[in-house]
């Protein structure tokens, strides 16, 4: 039985690489509804489980102390709730532009429960030491530091002493988010390949030193018709990949920027020198950059009729209509295709934002309805430890 878990951490409002690589890809799962799971005559007794999780990682953020006049973990998870939401997950409790609440779907927040805590330290005496330390993630930043103290000229990092013990352990607690609903899909962006593959060893350690499969092995699922939106890279630096921490805000759109902003940035974003329009990611990586945008755009803003005919636009197909375009028409055909497509998630986050109780109430329905599947795993994975059972 397919059961998909993605999750994502509380930075406020997402970014477009958060979109590109992960939301939309809920958005379109979402809109699945199993008929037959949720019958409709039995609509006032107690749901089937739902097929569909998608969870805003708190405790995940706790890894990163919290600069000083910086916006709550409540405001940030509330706002991330918003984003989600107005990106067109269809939730439980949401009856949003994309269509009406489908049961099939939750959305919470990670600390809500205590059973992803629980279950990374069931996780966390199954794992070695130097599966944690080969991670790249923790690597690098080791790495960096130690290089930083040596050559003291520490960047205002400090002392790779003093990093903290819950970064190093932030892949076992995202593994346990995933086996605590034995997910058998998580959808996510190229950067989370290596977690997941963790994951995968991690329950498959689980289940051999306890002969029973308590976990299913979990499949990364990355955006499939534009590769490049698994990657969304920075709009300042197309070698780099566009994220939160990066201090230059004109490197990422954000979902909530008004059209203003984002043709803004996209003028601005840096390409090359080189005439017309080609799709080659590794030599002109910026272009590359700006096709995968629009690519994602124009596939969500498909027609029924441009379904049924079996249009697909990809970084190619809008490189090969481009082919003699000067990168003003270029930037301008990108910044067309995403302010139409962002104009309703833009208009949502203003509703959403008016009605914080009812984010809430969406939050505590999904943090309910996950538990209940979260703590049959926790008996089965007890039981398989030998543990004694608990009342
Ligand atoms: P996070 O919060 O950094 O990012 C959330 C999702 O957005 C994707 N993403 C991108 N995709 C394309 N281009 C980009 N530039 C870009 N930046 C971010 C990420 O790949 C991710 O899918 N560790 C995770 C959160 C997590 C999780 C989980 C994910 C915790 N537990 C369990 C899946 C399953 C993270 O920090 O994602």
């Amino acid at each position: 039985e397919r059961r998909v878990f993605s999750g994502i951490q509380p930075t406020g409002m997402p970014h477009f690489g958060n979109f590109a690589g992960a939301l939309s890809n809920w958005a379109r799962l979402s809109a699945e509804y199993r008929h037959e799971a949720y019958p409709p005559q039995q609509s006032d007794g107690p749901l089937a489980h739902p097929s569909q999780l998608y969870c805003i990682v708190d405790l995940h953020s706790l890894t990163v102390p919290r600069r000083p006049g910086a916006p709550t973990p409540a405001e940030q998870t509330r706002d991330m709730a918003i984003g989600i939401l107005a990106s067109g997950v269809r939730a439980h409790g949401y009856d949003g532009p994309a269509g009406p609440s489908n049961p099939d779907v939750v959305l919470f927040c990670q600390s809500h429960l205590h059973e992803h805590s629980e279950l990374t330290w069931l996780l966390t005496c199954q794992t070695p030491m130097g599966m944690l330390r080969r991670m790249t993630q923790w690597k690098d930043k080791w790495q960096s530091m130690n290089k930083a103290t040596t050559e003291t000229e520490n960047l205002g990092q400090g002392d790779p002493e003093n990093l903290l013990a819950g970064l190093m352990m932030y892949p076992v607690l995202m593994a346990a988010d995933v086996l605590a609903y034995r997910a058998t899909e998580v959808p996510v962006g190229d950067d989370q390949r290596q977690h997941l593959e963790l994951a995968r060893e991690l329950a498959r350690m689980f289940n051999n030193s306890t002969k029973r499969t308590v976990f299913p092995p979990p499949r990364t699922v990355l955006p499939d018709l534009a590769p490049g939106a698994a990657r969304l890279m920075s709009l300042r630096d197309p070698t780099r990949k566009m994220s939160k921490s990066d201090p230059a805000a004109g490197s990422r759109l954000m979902i909530d920027d008004s059209p203003e902003d984002l043709r803004r940035k996209i003028a601005r974003a840096v390409t090359d020198s080189e005439m017309g329009v080609t799709y080659e990611p590794d030599r002109r990586p910026g272009i590359a950059n700006l096709l995968s945008i629009m690519a994602l755009c124009q596939n969500d803003l498909r027609t029924a009729a441009d379904l049924a005919a079996g249009v697909v636009h990809t970084p190619e197909s809008l490189a090969r209509d481009l082919a003699h375009a000067g990168h003003a028409v270029l930037k301008q055909a990108v910044a067309d295709a995403l302010c139409a497509r962002m104009a309703p998630v833009h208009e949502e986050v203003s509703r959403l934002r008016a009605d914080p109780d009812l984010v809430d109430e969406i939050l505590r329905m999904g943090a309910e309805r996950a538990r209940a599947i979260a703590r049959e795993t926790m008996v089965d994975a007890r039981a398989a430890l030998g543990m004694l059972e608990r009342w």
